[in-house]
């Protein structure tokens, strides 16, 4: 019967023989999968993995911090951070298609990913152990998945490193193949992964830069960044993460609205809360949120964030509406 500890087991047996004395890199995004992934394999095969990750400038508050610190000294992984937003946010800056964004982003990152793994492919050769081997989180349903759904195909693109060059020829290793989320979870767990990135619900590859309708630019992100990190704040405080699947925070950075605060009229940005139950993200229904805790994010984004003098509630489900706005 399934036991986390016995699927380490076998994973790595399997993967040291698979990669002998060679080297190998892995992408972490700051989820799940690919945290999973990469600890295991650097379980099997400790210094020979090096793992990159991009910082875009599109992620939440904390989240290079979790990354760097708390999962470097919970696994040992050795990581080199890409410090990559200048590029990305240059390249975003006037653009307000979605899909345009997505684009560039996926672009960029892998860009700025195979900047990185050529730097390592010379230096390995210089070293006399060439690189052969890249790790990726991919999981059961992803095998399984032929596609189908707004999201699917750019949850592939972006997700699964993809576009790699020609010349490199890598090898695959893919420890999760096999593996449901929840199994996933498990094994980061035994792992000693930190529950805040072993259970974080899913965050789009794109990052934030898809949650700012309109043009994406430093400031912006600041915004969101703030109202973004009350919200989960206080859902986790509620206890109801469990029952999320997840809450996307949008800001509606083209669109002002009038208020009012203290004896002054403002003129400010409205934020929207998106929180929705699924099973597997293909469709959704929104969360009946306790109202309580609606009023307590409303409160707390208004009166800490300065630029927002309103919030507002998605109550659409899934289809018509995608879970993300763009
Ligand atoms: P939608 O908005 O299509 O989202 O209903 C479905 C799920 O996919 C996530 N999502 C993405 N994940 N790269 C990702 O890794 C992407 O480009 C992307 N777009 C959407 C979204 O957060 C939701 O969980």
């Amino acid at each position: 019967d399934w036991n986390s500890g016995n699927v380490i087991e076998e994973q790595v047996a399997r993967i040291r023989e698979q990669v002998g004395s060679a080297r190998v890199i892995s992408a972490l995004s700051g989820g799940v999968d690919s945290a999973v992934s990469t600890a295991l394999v650097h379980r099997a095969v400790g210094d020979q993995l090096t793992a990159v990750f991009v910082d875009h400038g599109l992620l939440r508050q904390g989240e290079r911090e979790q990354v760097e610190k708390d999962y470097v000294e919970s696994t040992g992984v050795r990581l080199i951070t890409v410090d990559a937003a200048d590029t990305f946010l240059g390249h975003l800056a006037g653009v307000t298609d979605p899909e345009e964004k997505r684009k560039i982003i996926g672009r960029e990152f892998i860009r700025a990913f195979e900047k990185v793994q050529r730097e390592l492919v010379d230096e390995a050769k210089a070293e006399g152990e060439p690189i052969k081997f890249l790790v990726q989180g991919t999981l059961y349903p992803d095998v399984v998945e032929s596609g189908g759904g707004a999201g699917t195909a750019n949850i592939k693109s972006h997700h699964n490193v993809g576009g790699l060059p020609d010349d490199l020829d890598f090898e695959l290793i893919e420890p999760l193949r096999t593996l449901f989320k929840d199994e996933v979870r498990a094994i980061g767990r035994e792992l000693g992964i930190p529950e805040a990135i072993v259970g974080r619900q899913p965050f789009p590859g794109p990052g934030l830069g898809i949650r700012i309708i309109g043009e994406v630019t430093r400031e912006r992100l600041e915004i969101l960044r703030d109202a973004d990190a009350i919200a989960r704040e206080e859902l986790t405080k509620a206890g109801l993460d469990g029952e999320i699947w997840q809450c996307p925070v949008v800001l509606l950075a083209d669109v002002r609205s009038v208020g009012v605060q203290g004896d002054g009229r403002t003129y400010g940005h409205p934020i929207v809360l998106r929180p929705v139950s699924s099973e597997d993200a293909m469709t959704a229904d929104w969360t009946r949120l306790p109202y309580d805790v609606l009023s307590k994010i409303s409160n707390r984004i208004t009166n800490e964030v300065r630029e927002v003098n309103r919030v507002v509630l998605d109550v659409t489900s899934k289809p018509p509406g995608t879970i993300e706005w763009e």
